[in-house]
């Protein structure tokens, strides 16, 4: 078994394609991913963990980590390592954007995760509060495909190679 598992939430496959673009750059060989419709209760066998969580409906989780939730909320997660990220659109939902992310670090961290991967905020637009570390600080990578897919690759390259090291990757 790898030492770090992956586990996003999609609906269009957009959290999807970025979740495969984390595993590549962390290497395939490091990462297992799944699936949160599937294969959730895997995460209580490991201790270093990527999460990934697309909002919908104006401001809700994504349906697949909605569901999960109940089992979510009855996880141990300390002394375990989390890094987040989240798509969303800060054009057609600035007052929402990536709250998904958000609701789930407020699970994680209730439930005693230790967190890494915190993103600047410059270079988005939006007035959403709930994914917000401080200011200046998402709670984990923002990634906007819908309207700064650009930005993408470079954005994943540079989150990742901020949190190998807390992975114990070089
Ligand atoms: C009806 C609808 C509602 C949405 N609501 C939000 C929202 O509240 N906040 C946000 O950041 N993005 C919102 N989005 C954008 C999606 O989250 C974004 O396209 C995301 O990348 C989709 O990822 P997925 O295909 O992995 O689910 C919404 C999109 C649609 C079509």
């Amino acid at each position: 078994m790898k030492k770090i598992a992956l586990f996003y939430g999609t609906y269009t496959g957009i959290t999807g394609i970025v979740a495969e673009k984390i595993v590549k750059e962390l290497g395939e060989e490091n990462v297992d991913l799944y699936n949160i419709s599937k294969d959730g209760e895997r995460m209580n066998d490991y201790d270093m963990l990527i999460i990934g969580t697309s909002t919908w409906s104006i401001g809700e989780l994504q349906e697949d980590w909605d569901a999960f939730m109940p089992k979510l909320q009855e996880m141990d997660f300390n002394g375990k390592t989390v890094a987040l990220f989240g798509t969303g659109d800060q054009v057609g939902y600035p007052d929402t954007f990536l709250d998904g992310m958000g609701m789930l670090y407020e699970t994680f961290q209730y439930r005693g995760a230790k967190f890494v991967g915190f993103w600047p905020t410059s270079g988005y637009d939006f007035t959403s509060p709930l994914p917000l570390l401080d200011h200046d600080h998402f709670v984990g990578l923002a990634i906007d495909e819908d309207n700064q897919p650009e930005l993408t690759d470079e954005r994943v390259h540079k989150w990742c190679t901020m949190i190998k090291p807390a992975f114990g990757l070089k």
